[in-house]
């Protein structure tokens, strides 16, 4: 990979990097098609990194299809698809770790505390291999966003990170590799997810400011759903991802929801102008 890299940039051609964890969906190929339109080659990693799993978490579980995702990509027209082994990212004694300290920390940070530790480290050691001008992570993360945002300022990486729009389901429910882990009536409640953020959105629309009765709002939707086991509803600014109590006018904030429908946790956001 490191070779492939190499060349492109030997030939000053600039590299698109669309990191993954595999078993692709429609929000994935949309991000592949981002770093083609600007990218002169790009490369799509597939790789389910352990160090972002907590021990009772789904590594094992987590799906995949290696075989399927490379067709795909290839009709897509990606230059290439770097699937490293596990013991090649971390051999044993790997002792390094990137750590982003405080947005590490907050809501996705709460519920799962090692998480963005290993993000921070495997985004940095596919940046290594892959070399990339820019690299392409969609709004559906948007912690993830605002962390590998902060460690490329704070470590000044050379690459340019683009975050690209969410995707839905005609119906609503976002893209997530962990959809298939929904029963039929699990996938209808998922719904609740979706509703909830366009709740919040309507109470802002008619000008409410204070974040505690939007939240009440969501939260009460939210709980209407027997199947679903809240974890947070939150309203933090775009640019510092910060948690906000009084919005203000003209400003932008991220509506978030975390929530387990039956065993599958998943996670929504919208943006809103307030
Ligand atoms: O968003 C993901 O799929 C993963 O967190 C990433 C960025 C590929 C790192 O493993």
């Amino acid at each position: 990979m490191q070779l492939f890299a190499s060349r492109c940039k030997s030939e000053r051609k600039t590299i698109g990097l669309v990191p993954t964890m595999g078993y692709l969906h429609s929000g994935h190929m949309s991000l592949v098609k981002n770093s083609k339109n600007i990218s002169d080659y790009t490369v799509v990693s597939i790789f389910v990194n352990p160090t972002q799993f907590a021990p009772n978490e789904d590594y094992n579980q987590y799906p995949r299809d290696i075989e399927r995702d490379v067709k795909l990509l290839f009709e897509q027209g990606v230059d290439a698809v770097f699937i490293p082994d596990p013991e090649t990212i971390y051999p044993k004694n790997y002792q390094t770790y990137v750590e982003v300290e405080n947005i590490s920390k907050i809501l996705e940070g709460k519920t799962r505390p090692i998480h963005f530790r290993g993000v921070a480290t495997i985004v940095s050691i596919l940046f290594n291999c892959v070399k990339p001008d820019y690299a392409f992570f969609g709004q559906k993360d948007a912690q993830q966003c605002a962390v590998i945002k902060q460690m490329v300022n704070d470590l000044k990486l050379d690459v340019e990170i683009k975050i690209c729009p969410l995707i839905r389901e005609n119906d609503g429910l976002a893209l997530s590799s962990r959809n298939i882990f929904l029963s039929e009536q699990e996938r209808k409640d998922a719904l609740v997810l979706n509703k909830s953020l366009q709740t919040g959105k309507e109470f802002i629309g008619k000008g409410e400011r204070k974040a505690s009765i939007i939240l009440k709002e969501m939260e009460k939707l939210i709980a209407s759903i027997s199947s679903s086991q809240l974890d947070y509803v939150q309203i933090v600014d775009v640019e510092s991802y910060s948690v906000q109590e009084e919005l203000k006018d003209g400003t932008e904030y991220y509506l978030l929801v975390a929530c387990k429908i039956g065993k599958t946790r998943l996670i929504d956001n919208i943006i809103v102008k307030a």
